[in-house]
């Protein structure tokens, strides 16, 4: 999943990560995006930098029901012309080597998005270096049994993931000193194997896997945990 390649790939356009958005719609148990939403704005932010903004939809949410100051960046040039189109102030940058002077954002946001980064522990050394003093990284990861009866199906001993819910449990304590946990599991109900295969197909990295026709809906648990992580 952090194979530089292989990320560029997925993100080269909006079609695979728009579709896997599209399969989470309607999903059973509490809206990740929702609690996500929630952890970013309960303090009442002023300068939010969102990193890996993706298509930008949180990013213009917060631009429009907040006062904050939102800058987003991401490393596919395609996400950064989509959320450019929603009106944000929108860059092209790496979570690696981010380009703002330090202590320079009261609320960081990385959303599913630092099991891709190159280097991981660069990038959160990189978020806790632009954070703030008492500032909020609010950090958006997925459980290792995420889609678990999904993979099961396919063969497949799920994709490889360097920074699990269960890693960032372990990691970003070891940057921030205050660390809270909220988990927003539930289940994905994929109403048949086409669905699910679309899915699949959406995954770079599961090129080739065959979802096994067969009658009837397909559920597999999701994992998303937000993590709140704050700065001494
Ligand atoms: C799964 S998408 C999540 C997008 C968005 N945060 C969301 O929740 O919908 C991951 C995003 O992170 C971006 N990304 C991957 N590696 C990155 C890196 N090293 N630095 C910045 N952005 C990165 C990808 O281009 C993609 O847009």
């Amino acid at each position: 999943m952090h194979d530089p390649a292989v990320v560029r790939a997925e993100y080269a356009d909006e079609t695979r990560l728009a579709a896997r958005k599209a399969a989470h719609t309607g999903a059973e148990g509490p809206d990740a995006r929702e609690v996500l939403f929630e952890a970013v704005v309960e303090r009442g932010p002023a300068r939010i930098l969102e990193v890996g903004c993706g298509e930008g939809e949180l990013a213009e949410r917060l631009g429009r029901e907040t006062s904050a100051e939102v800058v987003a960046i991401d490393q596919s040039p395609r996400m950064v012309e989509l959320a450019r189109a929603r009106g944000i102030d929108a860059r092209v940058g790496r979570a690696e080597e981010l380009e703002f002077d330090d202590a320079s954002f009261d609320c960081m946001v990385a959303a599913w998005m630092l099991y891709h980064v190159e280097e991981l522990d660069q990038a959160l050394g990189e978020l806790a270096r632009v954070l703030a003093p008492r500032g909020r990284l609010v950090a958006v990861t997925n459980g290792q049994d995420h889609l678990k009866e999904l993979y099961e199906l396919i063969g497949c001993d799920r994709v490889e993931n360097q920074f699990t819910a269960e890693v960032a449990d372990e990691a970003l304590p070891r940057r921030f000193p205050r660390v809270e946990r909220r988990d927003a599991h539930g289940w994905i109900v994929f109403p048949d194997s086409d669905a699910a295969q679309t899915y699949v197909s959406s995954l770079v990295a599961l090129e080739g896997a065959r979802v096994p026709p067969r009658d009837g809906e397909i559920r597999a648990r999701r994992l998303p945990s937000i993590f709140v992580a704050e700065k001494a």
